[in-house]
């Protein structure tokens, strides 16, 4: 079949991207504000890295959705290829905050009143872009209006992906088939988990290098990677998820555990970077308009500075650095393992 050739602009839909900004203010009766041009196509830009987010986090999801994900082969190395690229999309978007820095509160106000009550509330692919990673309904600051003002089509799609697996649900599920801590051969003890050979031996270096302050770490300890007295149901990593994750932390100067380990860290990046953008946005708000409410209802920078703090979506893998020791006093790991990990020492 002859190939039809390609032209710039009809392949990138030029016409029709040009002509998508429709300042308000040049509307029949309204002053041309000449910043305007720049609010509209900021928000754009971030509109189509949004979607560009949303492309690679589906087909990482859909990676880590097989029954089983070869670490050993490519599918590990995509899925941490893929999310690298979200983190560095969301430097951008950080960054892009500066361009729109340079319009000043006065020049905003030009043509502020024009927008409402038009809000950032309906970016749906926002929304989509957190239920995705795994920002449930019930942890979410401000459920209030969190969707009063998207329309049904919009809240649908929402809903949708939060009844999917989110990317921190596959993530615990990867987390807990790891098998080098049900290696028989490994462990003369398996259970109870607390008498398993390797956590009883952990737990005792991890409770004697504790300082008097500390000693709720050792409570904490046994609630997160024993399920002890867990009344927590807003946990997202199981116990054994979690003892995964710890095990994946101390040993990664294992060949075999990097890869998990970079899976981890890019995780808790976009989690990084996400809370800078928030952090960036909120002065940005309050530099604009100061102790305003939002054209979206909210109380403006007040409700954002309560969605910074609440929204980490990864944080309970962040957390478990307050449970890692020091390089020196690792328990050496049995032969066993460490031969079937490649190595014949
Ligand atoms: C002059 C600049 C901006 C101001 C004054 C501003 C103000 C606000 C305010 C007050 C809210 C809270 C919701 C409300 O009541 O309206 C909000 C939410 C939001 N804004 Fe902005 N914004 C600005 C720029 C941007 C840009 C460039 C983006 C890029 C997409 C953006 C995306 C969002 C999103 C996604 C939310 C929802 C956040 C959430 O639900 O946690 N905003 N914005």
């Amino acid at each position: 079949m002859e190939h039809k050739p390609v032209n710039y602009g009809t392949y990138l839909a030029l016409e029709k991207i040009l002509d998508a900004q429709q300042p308000e203010s040049d509307k029949p009766g309204n002053t041309h504000a000449h910043d305007e041009m720049l609010f509209i196509i900021i928000h754009q830009a971030y509109e189509l890295w949004f979607k560009q987010i949303m492309t690679e986090v589906d087909s990482v999801k859909n990676i880590m959705s097989k029954p089983e994900v070869n670490d050993n082969a490519g599918d590990l190395q995509t899925i941490v290829h893929r999310l690298k690229r979200v983190v560095t999309i969301f430097q951008v978007l950080v960054h892009q905050v500066d361009i729109l820095e340079t319009m000043t509160a006065m020049d905003f106000l030009d043509f502020r009143d024009l927008l409402s009550p038009a809000s950032g509330f309906q970016s749906w692919q926002f929304k989509i872009i957190e239920a995705k990673l795994g920002l449930r309904f019930e942890k979410r600051h401000g459920q209030e209006y969190y969707i009063s003002q998207l329309a049904n089509r919009e809240i649908e799609m929402i809903k949708s992906v939060e009844s999917e697996q989110s990317v921190l649900q596959l993530l615990n599920g990867w987390l807990e088939r790891m098998p080098a801590m049900s290696d028989n051969e490994a462990w003369p003890v398996l259970e109870p988990i607390d008498q398993h050979s390797f956590w009883s031996a952990y737990e005792e270096i991890y409770y004697n290098g504790l300082s008097k302050g500390e000693t709720e770490n050792a409570k904490a300890f046994r609630k997160i990677f024993y399920g002890e007295n867990d009344s927590d149901l807003q946990r997202s990593l199981s116990p054994k998820a979690c003892r995964s994750a710890l095990f994946i932390m101390l040993y990664r100067g294992y060949p075999l555990m990097e890869l998990p380990f970079r899976l981890m860290e890019v995780l808790m990046e976009i989690d990084n970077q996400m809370g800078s953008w928030r952090f960036r946005h909120i002065n940005m708000v309050r530099r604009m308009i100061g102790s305003r409410v939002g054209t979206g209802g909210s109380t403006g920078a007040g409700y954002l500075q309560g969605a910074m703090e609440k929204h980490y979506i990864f944080k309970e893998l962040t957390q478990l650095s307050s449970f890692l020791i020091d390089r020196k006093r690792l328990p050496a790991l049995p032969k066993s393992l460490t031969e079937k990990w490649g190595y014949k020492l």
